[in-house]
């Protein structure tokens, strides 16, 4: 592991990123339940962090933590049925949450088929307030952990380029039309993501490397760029990127 600037880690392969994402992953779970007596985060969709969940789903990092002590939300979820290949809450189910046996109660999946997805974004928000015992038109929980992905035009959970949801100042949850995929998705916000106590962004392969040089080197374009708008306000953020996507 190289790290190559503040919060910027650099690993030489996918794998090796992987484990060490199971490693902080796990570093931050234990801390939090030590602190407070449990751990909340919002899970990446995607491929990029399967093989992370895989990793913490198996010995040694199985065995690393209380998997009942964890709270699990999810960044984004595309507009189809739960049991769906698309779905993220399915690769996350088969990856993670069914081996690590996650109590039901404390599995928070969006429920983004719902013809009405503002509503469903709406009953999101309400039950993160439940779970973290806020008004849900206060400000937003703070998430121990939110990981994140990066698409290869520099979006991030749901937050597309030029999309709505990029706009949004109050909410922490809300439905996004993303015209340039013909699809309509339900997406953490910039509100949420940024009062996080610590976030993970998890990028690999060659694909991401030009988005990845401008959102981290390139002018401020976030509009174009959504990634550069997750800045922690007190938070801790990490990237954990691959050789490949480092390239550029
Ligand atoms: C999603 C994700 C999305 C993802 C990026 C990268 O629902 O697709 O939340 O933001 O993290 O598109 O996806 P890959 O990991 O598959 O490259």
């Amino acid at each position: 592991m190289a790290c190559a600037k503040p919060n910027l880690y650099v690993y030489a392969t996918a794998e090796e990123l992987s484990r060490a994402a199971a490693d902080l992953f796990l570093q931050i779970g234990r801390q939090a339940v030590a602190a407070t007596g449990r751990f909340t985060v919002a899970l990446a969709g995607g491929s990029t962090p399967r093989r992370l969940y895989e990793l913490l789903a198996e010995n040694p990092h199985r065995a690393g933590m209380d998997w009942t002590a964890v709270e699990w939300f999810f960044g984004d979820e595309r507009a189809v049925p739960q049991d769906h290949p698309d779905s993220n809450y399915r690769m996350a189910r088969a990856a993670l949450l069914d081996p690590v046996a996650a109590p039901a109660g404390r599995v928070h999946g969006m429920e983004a088929e719902r013809a009405d997805l503002s509503a469903a974004a709406a009953d999101y928000q309400a039950e993160l307030a439940r779970v973290f015992g806020l008004d849900s038109d206060g400000p937003p929980p703070v998430f121990d952990l939110v990981l994140l992905g990066m698409g290869a035009d520099g979006h991030t959970a749901s937050l597309f380029p030029c999309t709505k949801a990029l706009r949004v100042s109050n909410d922490w949850v809300t439905a996004n039309d993303v015209p340039q995929i013909s699809s309509r998705r339900m997406t953490l916000t910039f509100p949420l993501i940024n009062n996080a106590a610590n976030v993970l962004f998890l990028v690999a392969g060659s694909d991401k490397a030009g988005a990845l040089a401008e959102v981290l080197e390139g002018p401020a374009d976030p509009d174009r760029l959504p990634s550069q708008s997750v800045v922690p306000l007190a938070g801790n953020l990490f990237w954990y990127v691959d050789a490949a996507a480092a390239g550029q």
